[in-house]
């Protein structure tokens, strides 16, 4: 079976959800991207496979919080994240294939055994492959922000999305979301004050994590002095 398909997972418009929140474009693979499989997807790569329930305990080999974080980008601030907090775990999920295997080919370098990735759709990983109350945390980082008002439909953060993340998170877990489109934090504020069973503790926007670096999306957002919006909440412990 060619690496690509063993190790990369494509993901099909023809699956259950029609509407996804990200547009696939090329996914071939460079010399150093298939290096970076070679070398690394073994140990750090998680195929998706919608038959079975990813057990952290013996994935990671320790009972260490799980931290998820959707849409990793290059995922520069995730290596940086998963240094720092060496007694975390941290499942990356992205299906832009560029950021994946610059990712993997980063962790395999620093062998950060605390960090895996999977390339796939991350709802799909969600609904099929995450137990209930397993996750002590989510990070999404400048979701995409699906600006004009036909493709607010595309957008990560609705109530449905918003009550999966609730039902894998441990009591007591969060959701750490930032944006830099002001009508897109309102959203995700508006969508988890929805949802029983989460509660927002700054009862707006939070203040930003000194843990969390700078990424990508938000430096371009910066440059066009656009805002940060954080939005932090956590699941209720009763
Ligand atoms: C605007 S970028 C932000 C990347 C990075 N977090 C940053 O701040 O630089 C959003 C990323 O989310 C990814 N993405 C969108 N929907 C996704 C999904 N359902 N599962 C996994 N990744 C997704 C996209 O491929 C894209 O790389």
């Amino acid at each position: 079976m060619a690496l690509e398909s063993q190790r990369v997972e494509s993901v099909s418009e023809d699956g259950k959800r029609s509407i996804k929140s990200f547009v696939l474009r090329g996914s071939r693979l460079a010399p150093y991207q298939k290096e970076a499989l070679e070398l690394y997807g073994e140990q750090f790569v998680i195929p998706f496979d919608d038959t079975r329930m990813l057990s952290f305990a013996e994935i990671f080999e320790n009972d260490n919080p799980v931290i998820v974080e959707i849409g990793f980008g290059m995922g520069h601030t995730t290596e940086r994240i998963a240094t720092q907090m060496p007694f975390t775990n941290f499942l990356a999920i992205e299906v832009f294939l560029s950021g994946f295997t610059k990712l993997l080919s980063a962790v395999g370098r620093k062998s950060l055994t605390n960090l895996r990735l999977m390339r796939f759709d991350a709802v799909e990983v969600l609904e099929h492959m995450v137990a209930p109350s397993s996750v002590a945390g989510f990070h999404i980082f400048f979701p995409d922000p699906w600006p004009k008002k036909k493709h607010h439909k595309r957008r990560l953060i609705q109530e449905a999305f918003a009550r999966l993340l609730m039902d894998k998170l441990v009591p007591g877990g969060y959701i750490y979301c930032v944006t830099d489109w002001e009508e897109y934090g309102q959203q995700m504020l508006d969508v988890f004050d929805s949802i029983e069973g989460l509660h927002n503790p700054y009862g707006t926007y939070a203040p930003s994590r000194s843990w969390r670096p700078t990424t990508g999306f938000e430096q371009k957002g910066l440059q066009k002095q656009h805002r940060i919006h954080e939005v932090w909440v956590e699941k209720n412990r009763g």
